[in-house]
Protein backbone atom coordinates (compact mmCIF):
# COMPACT_ATOMS: atom_id res chain seq x y z
CA UNK A 1 0.00 0.00 0.00
CA UNK A 2 2.57 2.50 0.94
CA UNK A 3 4.68 1.45 -2.10
CA UNK A 4 2.02 2.90 -4.26
CA UNK A 5 1.59 5.95 -2.23
CA UNK A 6 5.03 6.51 -2.87
CA UNK A 7 4.63 5.83 -6.31
CA UNK A 8 1.55 8.36 -6.64
CA UNK A 9 3.56 10.73 -5.18
CA UNK A 10 6.94 10.95 -7.29
CA UNK A 11 4.63 10.55 -10.29
CA UNK A 12 2.49 13.29 -9.60
CA UNK A 13 5.36 15.28 -9.19
CA UNK A 14 7.15 14.63 -12.05
CA UNK A 15 3.65 15.80 -13.77
CA UNK A 16 4.17 18.22 -12.11
CA UNK A 17 7.67 19.24 -12.75
CA UNK A 18 7.33 18.93 -16.43
CA UNK A 19 3.85 21.33 -16.29
CA UNK A 20 6.07 23.53 -14.55
CA UNK A 21 8.88 23.47 -17.06
CA UNK A 22 6.41 23.78 -20.32
CA UNK A 23 4.85 26.84 -18.87
CA UNK A 24 5.42 29.55 -21.47
CA UNK A 25 3.84 32.81 -18.97
CA UNK A 26 3.32 33.49 -15.62
CA UNK A 27 -0.50 33.21 -15.27
CA UNK A 28 -0.10 29.63 -16.87
CA UNK A 29 2.48 29.05 -14.36
CA UNK A 30 0.07 30.35 -11.73
CA UNK A 31 -2.92 27.83 -13.04
CA UNK A 32 -0.63 24.85 -12.52
CA UNK A 33 0.14 26.00 -8.94
CA UNK A 34 -3.29 27.02 -7.96
CA UNK A 35 -4.27 22.91 -9.63
CA UNK A 36 -1.66 21.57 -7.42
CA UNK A 37 -2.12 23.29 -4.23
CA UNK A 38 -6.24 22.29 -4.34
CA UNK A 39 -7.35 19.94 -2.21
CA UNK A 40 -9.03 17.98 -4.88
CA UNK A 41 -5.72 17.57 -7.14
CA UNK A 42 -1.92 17.15 -6.94
CA UNK A 43 -0.25 16.95 -3.86
CA UNK A 44 -2.62 18.01 -1.69
CA UNK A 45 -4.96 15.65 -3.10
CA UNK A 46 -2.57 12.56 -2.20
CA UNK A 47 -1.83 13.96 1.57
CA UNK A 48 -5.14 15.04 2.46
CA UNK A 49 -5.72 11.06 1.56
CA UNK A 50 -2.65 9.83 4.00
CA UNK A 51 -5.12 9.17 7.14
CA UNK A 52 -6.64 6.36 5.42
CA UNK A 53 -2.92 4.30 5.89
CA UNK A 54 -2.60 2.26 8.55
CA UNK A 55 0.58 2.27 10.04
CA UNK A 56 1.90 5.36 11.58
CA UNK A 57 5.19 4.75 9.86
CA UNK A 58 3.72 4.81 6.30
CA UNK A 59 2.19 7.45 7.23
CA UNK A 60 5.01 9.33 8.46
CA UNK A 61 7.08 8.23 5.06
CA UNK A 62 4.41 9.52 3.03
CA UNK A 63 3.97 12.50 4.62
CA UNK A 64 7.58 13.01 4.22
CA UNK A 65 7.42 12.04 0.58
CA UNK A 66 4.47 14.67 -0.05
CA UNK A 67 6.51 17.26 1.94
CA UNK A 68 9.83 16.97 -0.01
CA UNK A 69 7.92 16.83 -3.35
CA UNK A 70 5.63 19.87 -2.77
CA UNK A 71 9.09 21.49 -1.46
CA UNK A 72 10.46 20.47 -4.73
CA UNK A 73 7.65 21.73 -6.89
CA UNK A 74 7.48 25.30 -4.95
CA UNK A 75 11.13 25.46 -5.65
CA UNK A 76 10.97 24.98 -9.64
CA UNK A 77 7.84 27.13 -9.70
CA UNK A 78 10.08 29.85 -8.72
CA UNK A 79 12.96 29.67 -10.62
CA UNK A 80 10.53 29.47 -13.44
CA UNK A 81 9.09 32.80 -12.20
CA UNK A 82 12.45 33.91 -12.69
CA UNK A 83 13.26 32.99 -15.95
CA UNK A 84 9.30 34.03 -17.64
CA UNK A 85 10.05 37.39 -15.76
CA UNK A 86 13.16 38.32 -17.70
CA UNK A 87 11.93 36.73 -20.63
CA UNK A 88 8.91 38.89 -20.25
CA UNK A 89 11.35 42.19 -19.69
CA UNK A 90 13.02 41.05 -22.58
CA UNK A 91 10.28 41.06 -25.14
CA UNK A 92 9.11 44.27 -23.21
CA UNK A 93 12.24 46.00 -24.52
CA UNK A 94 12.65 44.64 -27.62
CA UNK A 95 8.54 45.65 -28.22
CA UNK A 96 9.35 49.38 -27.40
CA UNK A 97 12.83 49.49 -29.05
CA UNK A 98 12.01 52.98 -31.43
CA UNK A 99 13.66 53.01 -34.62
CA UNK A 100 14.89 56.64 -34.33
CA UNK A 101 16.26 56.22 -38.25
CA UNK A 102 14.60 58.88 -40.20
CA UNK A 103 14.74 58.83 -43.99
CA UNK A 104 16.59 61.97 -45.43
CA UNK A 105 17.48 62.91 -48.33
CA UNK A 106 21.55 62.85 -49.17
CA UNK A 107 22.15 66.22 -47.63
CA UNK A 108 24.43 67.56 -50.05
CA UNK A 109 27.19 70.30 -48.11
CA UNK A 110 28.99 72.02 -50.67
CA UNK A 111 32.20 73.22 -50.05
CA UNK A 112 34.16 76.77 -49.73
CA UNK A 113 35.17 78.91 -52.02
CA UNK A 114 38.00 78.04 -53.86
CA UNK A 115 40.11 81.48 -52.71
CA UNK A 116 38.96 80.69 -49.27
CA UNK A 117 40.46 77.10 -49.58
CA UNK A 118 43.89 78.88 -50.76
CA UNK A 119 43.11 81.43 -48.01
CA UNK A 120 42.82 78.70 -45.17
CA UNK A 121 45.85 76.59 -46.28
CA UNK A 122 48.01 79.60 -46.62
CA UNK A 123 47.40 80.27 -42.97
CA UNK A 124 47.53 76.84 -41.69
CA UNK A 125 50.89 77.06 -43.16
CA UNK A 126 52.12 79.77 -42.29
CA UNK A 127 50.71 79.53 -38.72
CA UNK A 128 52.91 76.37 -39.12
CA UNK A 129 56.29 78.61 -39.71
CA UNK A 130 55.65 80.33 -35.74
CA UNK A 131 53.25 83.72 -38.18
CA UNK A 132 50.45 84.75 -36.52
CA UNK A 133 47.45 86.21 -38.66
CA UNK A 134 47.06 90.40 -38.44
CA UNK A 135 44.19 92.59 -40.46
CA UNK A 136 43.79 95.73 -41.71
CA UNK A 137 40.52 97.86 -43.17
CA UNK A 138 39.42 97.60 -46.71
CA UNK A 139 38.98 101.11 -46.92
CA UNK A 140 42.02 102.54 -46.05
CA UNK A 141 43.67 105.97 -45.81
CA UNK A 142 45.96 107.15 -48.67
CA UNK A 143 48.90 107.78 -45.94
CA UNK A 144 48.41 103.79 -44.89
CA UNK A 145 47.95 103.16 -48.56
CA UNK A 146 50.74 104.81 -50.15
CA UNK A 147 52.03 107.79 -48.02
CA UNK A 148 53.96 105.67 -45.11
CA UNK A 149 55.23 102.33 -47.45
CA UNK A 150 57.59 105.55 -48.88
CA UNK A 151 55.04 106.19 -51.94
CA UNK A 152 54.10 109.67 -51.61
CA UNK A 153 52.49 112.24 -54.24
CA UNK A 154 53.73 112.31 -57.32
CA UNK A 155 55.73 108.64 -56.99
CA UNK A 156 55.22 106.89 -60.23
CA UNK A 157 54.48 103.62 -58.69
CA UNK A 158 51.20 104.82 -57.52
CA UNK A 159 50.23 105.06 -61.27
CA UNK A 160 50.49 101.36 -61.73
CA UNK A 161 47.78 100.75 -58.62
CA UNK A 162 44.76 101.47 -60.17
CA UNK A 163 43.39 103.21 -57.13
CA UNK A 164 39.72 103.35 -56.43
CA UNK A 165 38.84 106.28 -54.61
CA UNK A 166 35.84 106.37 -51.64
CA UNK A 167 34.01 109.67 -51.29
CA UNK A 168 35.15 109.96 -47.73
CA UNK A 169 36.99 113.23 -46.57
CA UNK A 170 38.34 112.28 -43.26
CA UNK A 171 38.63 115.31 -40.15
CA UNK A 172 42.05 117.02 -41.68
CA UNK A 173 42.15 115.10 -44.93
CA UNK A 174 41.58 116.19 -48.35
CA UNK A 175 39.55 115.01 -51.38
CA UNK A 176 40.98 111.60 -52.68
CA UNK A 177 42.85 110.61 -49.44
CA UNK A 178 40.56 107.30 -48.69
CA UNK A 179 40.68 104.80 -51.12
CA UNK A 180 39.93 100.94 -51.57
CA UNK A 181 43.08 99.39 -50.42
CA UNK A 182 44.67 98.76 -53.27
CA UNK A 183 46.89 96.23 -51.47
CA UNK A 184 47.43 94.45 -48.41
CA UNK A 185 51.10 96.16 -47.61
CA UNK A 186 49.55 98.88 -45.32
CA UNK A 187 48.56 96.12 -42.90
CA UNK A 188 52.62 96.34 -42.33
CA UNK A 189 51.98 99.98 -41.14
CA UNK A 190 49.04 99.18 -38.96
CA UNK A 191 50.89 96.41 -37.81
CA UNK A 192 54.04 98.06 -36.57
CA UNK A 193 52.41 100.72 -35.19
CA UNK A 194 50.12 98.73 -33.36
CA UNK A 195 52.33 96.55 -31.87
CA UNK A 196 56.85 96.44 -30.70
CA UNK A 197 59.62 94.26 -32.48
CA UNK A 198 59.82 91.14 -32.97
CA UNK A 199 56.87 90.97 -35.23
CA UNK A 200 55.94 87.88 -37.42
CA UNK A 201 52.66 88.03 -38.79
CA UNK A 202 50.78 87.80 -42.15
CA UNK A 203 47.68 89.54 -43.29
CA UNK A 204 45.85 87.86 -45.74
CA UNK A 205 43.25 90.12 -47.36
CA UNK A 206 40.57 91.33 -50.15
CA UNK A 207 41.92 94.33 -52.06
CA UNK A 208 40.63 96.40 -55.17
CA UNK A 209 41.74 97.67 -58.15
CA UNK A 210 40.25 99.35 -61.11
CA UNK A 211 40.80 97.02 -63.43
CA UNK A 212 38.04 95.52 -66.29
CA UNK A 213 37.58 91.88 -65.49
CA UNK A 214 39.83 89.83 -68.47
CA UNK A 215 40.79 86.20 -67.78
CA UNK A 216 43.87 87.30 -65.04
CA UNK A 217 42.46 90.18 -63.76
CA UNK A 218 39.58 91.09 -61.45
CA UNK A 219 38.76 94.67 -59.69
CA UNK A 220 38.24 92.86 -56.47
CA UNK A 221 40.83 90.39 -55.72
CA UNK A 222 43.27 88.52 -52.47
CA UNK A 223 46.36 89.24 -51.24
CA UNK A 224 48.47 87.75 -48.41
CA UNK A 225 51.24 90.31 -47.29
CA UNK A 226 54.22 88.51 -45.07
CA UNK A 227 56.11 90.99 -42.07
CA UNK A 228 59.30 90.10 -40.02
CA UNK A 229 60.95 92.33 -37.76
CA UNK A 230 63.59 91.45 -35.69
CA UNK A 231 67.08 91.94 -34.81
CA UNK A 232 69.78 91.18 -37.33
CA UNK A 233 67.14 89.65 -40.04
CA UNK A 234 68.74 89.70 -43.46
CA UNK A 235 68.11 88.57 -47.26
CA UNK A 236 69.17 84.98 -45.97
CA UNK A 237 66.16 85.18 -43.64
CA UNK A 238 64.05 86.06 -46.05
CA UNK A 239 65.22 83.67 -48.97
CA UNK A 240 64.75 80.64 -46.13
CA UNK A 241 61.42 81.74 -45.73
CA UNK A 242 60.10 81.54 -49.03
CA UNK A 243 61.88 78.13 -49.52
CA UNK A 244 60.28 76.39 -46.21
CA UNK A 245 56.96 77.73 -47.60
CA UNK A 246 57.52 76.85 -51.25
CA UNK A 247 58.25 73.35 -49.95
CA UNK A 248 55.04 73.33 -47.24
CA UNK A 249 52.73 74.82 -49.55
CA UNK A 250 53.80 72.96 -52.40
CA UNK A 251 55.22 69.76 -51.90
CA UNK A 252 58.77 68.94 -51.23
CA UNK A 253 59.42 68.70 -55.47
CA UNK A 254 58.92 72.37 -55.48
CA UNK A 255 61.61 74.68 -54.82
CA UNK A 256 62.33 78.66 -55.02
CA UNK A 257 64.35 81.75 -56.12
CA UNK A 258 64.62 85.65 -55.74
CA UNK A 259 64.92 87.96 -58.95
CA UNK A 260 66.18 91.35 -58.56
CA UNK A 261 63.04 94.01 -58.84
CA UNK A 262 61.98 97.14 -57.26
CA UNK A 263 59.32 97.90 -54.88
CA UNK A 264 58.96 101.16 -53.08
CA UNK A 265 58.85 100.03 -49.69
CA UNK A 266 61.52 97.50 -49.72
CA UNK A 267 65.57 97.84 -50.36
CA UNK A 268 66.75 95.80 -51.55
CA UNK A 269 63.43 94.24 -53.80
CA UNK A 270 63.01 90.92 -55.27
CA UNK A 271 60.31 88.87 -57.07
CA UNK A 272 59.96 85.33 -56.39
CA UNK A 273 59.54 82.56 -58.30
CA UNK A 274 58.33 78.89 -57.51
CA UNK A 275 59.83 75.94 -59.49
CA UNK A 276 57.52 73.16 -60.52
CA UNK A 277 59.21 69.25 -60.52
CA UNK A 278 59.08 69.66 -64.05
CA UNK A 279 61.24 72.44 -63.93
CA UNK A 280 59.00 75.32 -65.36
CA UNK A 281 59.38 78.32 -63.43
CA UNK A 282 56.20 80.62 -62.03
CA UNK A 283 56.03 84.17 -60.87
CA UNK A 284 54.25 84.47 -57.44
CA UNK A 285 54.89 87.21 -55.66
CA UNK A 286 57.15 90.29 -54.34
CA UNK A 287 59.67 90.85 -51.87
CA UNK A 288 62.29 92.61 -50.04
CA UNK A 289 64.06 94.09 -47.31
CA UNK A 290 61.57 96.56 -45.68
CA UNK A 291 62.93 99.69 -46.61
CA UNK A 292 64.03 102.19 -43.46
CA UNK A 293 61.37 104.95 -44.48
CA UNK A 294 58.91 102.20 -43.88
CA UNK A 295 59.94 101.12 -40.57
CA UNK A 296 60.40 105.01 -39.26
CA UNK A 297 56.79 105.01 -40.67
CA UNK A 298 55.91 102.36 -38.62
CA UNK A 299 57.53 103.78 -35.30
CA UNK A 300 60.44 101.21 -35.39
CA UNK A 301 64.29 102.20 -35.33
CA UNK A 302 66.02 101.26 -38.24
CA UNK A 303 69.15 101.42 -36.69
CA UNK A 304 68.25 98.60 -34.05
CA UNK A 305 65.98 96.39 -36.06
CA UNK A 306 66.05 94.69 -39.48
CA UNK A 307 63.01 93.01 -41.37
CA UNK A 308 61.59 91.91 -44.79
CA UNK A 309 58.23 91.99 -46.43
CA UNK A 310 56.51 89.61 -48.88
CA UNK A 311 53.42 89.69 -51.38
CA UNK A 312 51.39 87.71 -53.27
CA UNK A 313 47.96 86.83 -54.88
CA UNK A 314 45.71 84.42 -53.62
CA UNK A 315 43.14 83.93 -56.44
CA UNK A 316 46.23 82.86 -58.60
CA UNK A 317 47.21 80.36 -56.00
CA UNK A 318 43.50 79.01 -56.43
CA UNK A 319 43.87 79.47 -60.45
CA UNK A 320 46.91 77.41 -60.34
CA UNK A 321 45.96 74.56 -58.10
CA UNK A 322 42.43 73.84 -59.93
CA UNK A 323 44.25 74.84 -63.27
CA UNK A 324 41.36 77.19 -63.82
CA UNK A 325 41.47 78.58 -66.93
CA UNK A 326 39.62 81.98 -66.59
CA UNK A 327 39.26 83.88 -63.09
CA UNK A 328 36.24 85.02 -64.19
CA UNK A 329 34.89 81.60 -63.80
CA UNK A 330 35.70 81.67 -59.89
CA UNK A 331 33.09 84.43 -59.65
CA UNK A 332 30.15 83.80 -61.95
CA UNK A 333 28.64 81.55 -59.32
CA UNK A 334 28.15 79.12 -62.11
CA UNK A 335 27.28 75.70 -60.07
CA UNK A 336 28.34 73.55 -63.44
CA UNK A 337 31.53 75.52 -62.69
CA UNK A 338 31.69 75.25 -58.77
CA UNK A 339 30.59 71.44 -58.67
CA UNK A 340 33.96 70.37 -59.98
CA UNK A 341 35.84 71.16 -57.03
N1 LIG B 1 52.22 95.19 -52.40
C1 LIG B 1 52.78 94.67 -53.60
C2 LIG B 1 51.74 94.62 -54.69
O1 LIG B 1 50.60 94.73 -54.43
C3 LIG B 1 53.34 93.29 -53.39
C4 LIG B 1 54.54 93.30 -52.51
C5 LIG B 1 55.79 93.46 -53.04
C6 LIG B 1 54.38 93.19 -51.15
C7 LIG B 1 56.92 93.47 -52.24
C8 LIG B 1 55.51 93.21 -50.32
C9 LIG B 1 56.77 93.34 -50.89
O2 LIG B 1 55.43 93.09 -49.01
O3 LIG B 1 57.84 93.36 -50.08
O4 LIG B 1 52.04 94.45 -55.81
Amino acid sequence: MIDEVLAEVSATADAAMAEIADCMDVASLDAVVARHRSKKGGLSAIKSRLGGLAEVDDRKRAGAAVNEAMGRLDAAVEQRREVLADAAISARIASETMDLTEWRRPTHRGHLHLVTQAWERLEDVFVGLGFTVAEGPEVETDWHNFEALNMSEGHPARGEFDTLFVDHVPPGGTVGSTVLRTHTSPVQIRTMLESAPPIYVIAPGRVFRRDTPDATHMPVFHQIEGLVIDRGISMADLAGTIEAFTKAFFGAGFSSRLRPSYFPFTEPSAEFDIRRPDGSWLELGGCGMVHPEVLRAGGIDPEEWSGFAFGFGIDRMAVMRHSVADIRDMYSNDIRFIEQF
